[in-house]
């Protein structure tokens, strides 16, 4: 009997199985969800990144029981989501042996968290919102071990006071939100711990009087602070010291009667400040020092503002975003916009109290593309005060102002016809009226009668914003002059 002589195992053959080996070492191990009645009334569902579960509608003796069937099993829980339940509290090692990376505790009452309910998750969880709970304080010692942590979630609990090291531990967290809480005071060492990463804090919606600076003054990675609808009736010079990288500042909505000198002063990479809904009515010439090379949003609606602060916008070299709306404001002065506005594309004066426009206040504004001045008290607005704007701007809304029909008003519709070649359909839709006395009704502003009128039709076909079209139509005209001429002498040289 010939003996089969084993075949020698060529080298890349080696290479194929050692590959093969590899993938299957390093596989992640199959995700699955228990059966379906091991877990009722939780949900489980496979995705792509790990299970999500949830459990709706239930309480704690529940939750525990299905948390039981998932406990020391290699899976991997993207989310656990635990909403509407009654959970008054977390106890210790209610997760234990379980992988969860994203968890969620949300509407279910939760007023105590056991020191020793989170920490065993702490090295995978990367989000925890604890949103609508009953929590009047930051449960610091369950949260000092959660070194991973990027999110955390605290909005509307009943949070009344941050103390001191509150969140000491989580030297990861770059978001922590506690909008909606109670709080009226926060420790100068609330935050400590967090100064290396955190780049959005959310302190809205409380009951803060002052800014705390003594315990934001360390967040210098901070970007984004919002404090916005909280009780602040002043704001000073070295309130937002140390806080040297903030690109946005939210205080709408607050009860800031002024703006004070520097203010602002230390934040020079401010990118955003929204002052909106307060009472201001004085804003200082030095509010925005500080501003000058970054700011270009600047909302300072709602308020009580008379005049445009031109003073203080003066210096914001940058300025691209101004809102003035529902404001005070009853006349524009003739150098409101002097010395400054060429950035500004958007300017917002809706709700004012304007009665006319004249002069070149437009002047300076030669970036402009949206100007609201709907809600006005504007009888007339005239080519001369628009005319250096119009090549710009793509939208202007004069609704709702008690405009009476004049001659001056012709440029809205050569305007508006330069703005349908570039297909602007927004503003095509919006319909602006006058009022003609003589004719006891109003017209659209599009639709002028301009015979009736007795206008003289200003001819607009040599300015800048004549059309393709009416060009190529005198061009037609001339050439066709031109080739009479050229004919009617040709025609005398042969006599
Ligand atoms: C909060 O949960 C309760 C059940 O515990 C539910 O009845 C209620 O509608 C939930 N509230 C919100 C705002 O979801
Ligand atoms: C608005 O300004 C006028 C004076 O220009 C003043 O009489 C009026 O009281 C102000 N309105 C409010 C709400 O402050």
């Amino acid at each position: 009997m010939a003996r089969v002589q084993p075949r020698p195992v060529k080298g890349w053959t080696w290479v194929v199985w050692l590959v093969g080996l590899c993938a299957l070492a390093t596989a992640e191990v199959p995700q699955s969800c228990p059966q379906r009645q091991e877990i009722a009334p939780c949900t489980c569902q496979v995705k792509k990144n790990g299970l999500d579960i949830l459990c709706e509608f239930t309480d704690q003796q529940h939750i525990d029981s299905a948390m039981t069937i998932f406990k020391g099993k290699p899976l991997v829980i993207f989310y656990l989501k635990l909403r509407h339940n009654k959970l008054p509290k977390l106890p210790g090692f209610m997760f234990f042996g379980m992988d969860i990376q994203h968890l969620t505790i949300h509407n279910s009452s939760l007023s105590v968290v056991d020191e020793a309910s989170l920490s065993s998750i702490g090295k995978m969880l990367t989000q925890f919102d604890v949103s609508q709970n009953s929590l009047t304080q930051v449960p610091s010692p369950a949260f000092k071990n959660l070194h991973h942590l990027l999110i955390l979630n605290m909005n509307h609990n009943k949070i009344g006071s941050i103390h001191g090291r509150a969140f000491q531990g989580l030297d990861t967290l770059e978001i922590l939100t506690l909008y909606e809480n109670k709080i009226t005071s926060v420790d100068p060492e609330a935050f400590l711990g967090l100064e290396k990463k955190l780049k959005r804090l959310n302190l809205g919606g409380n009951l803060l009087t002052v800014v705390p600076q003594s315990s934001l003054g360390i967040l210098d990675m901070l970007k984004k602070l919002e404090m916005q609808e909280n009780k602040i009736t002043e704001i000073k010079e070295g309130d937002f010291e140390g806080l040297s990288n903030l690109d946005s500042l939210g205080l709408a909505h607050n009860k800031l009667k002024s703006v004070p000198s520097r203010v602002f002063s230390h934040l020079t990479v401010l990118n955003s400040l929204e002052l909106d809904g307060n009472h201001i009515d004085t804003i200082d010439k030095d509010a925005f020092a500080g501003l000058e090379e970054n700011l270009q949003y600047l909302r300072l609606g709602d308020n009580n503002i008379h005049t445009i602060p031109t003073e203080a916008l003066k210096r914001l070299h940058r300025l691209r975003h101004l809102e003035l709306r529902a404001n005070n404001i009853s006349y524009i002065a003739e150098d409101a916009f002097a010395g400054f506005g060429d950035s500004i594309t958007f300017l917002n004066l809706q709700k004012n109290e304007i009665r006319s426009l004249s002069g070149l206040i437009f002047e300076n504004l030669n970036s402009l593309e949206t100007l609201n001045l709907q809600n006005n008290k504007l009888s007339q607005v005239s080519e001369d005060v628009m005319e250096p704007i119009l090549d710009t701007l793509r939208v202007v809304d004069l609704m709702d102002n008690p405009l009476m029909c004049a001659c001056e008003l012709q440029w809205y519709k050569n305007w508006l016809r330069n703005l349908k070649e570039k297909d602007d359909e927004m503003m095509q839709k919006k319909r602006t009226v006058c009022y003609m006395q003589q004719e006891h009704r109003e017209f659209s502003l599009q639709n002028l009668p301009l015979d009736k009128m007795n206008c003289k039709v200003k001819s607009y076909e040599n300015s800048a914003y004549s059309s393709a079209e009416t060009q190529i139509a005198i061009s037609k005209v001339a050439l066709a002059l031109c080739a009479f001429v050229l004919a009617r002498n040709s025609h005398l040289n042969m006599f």
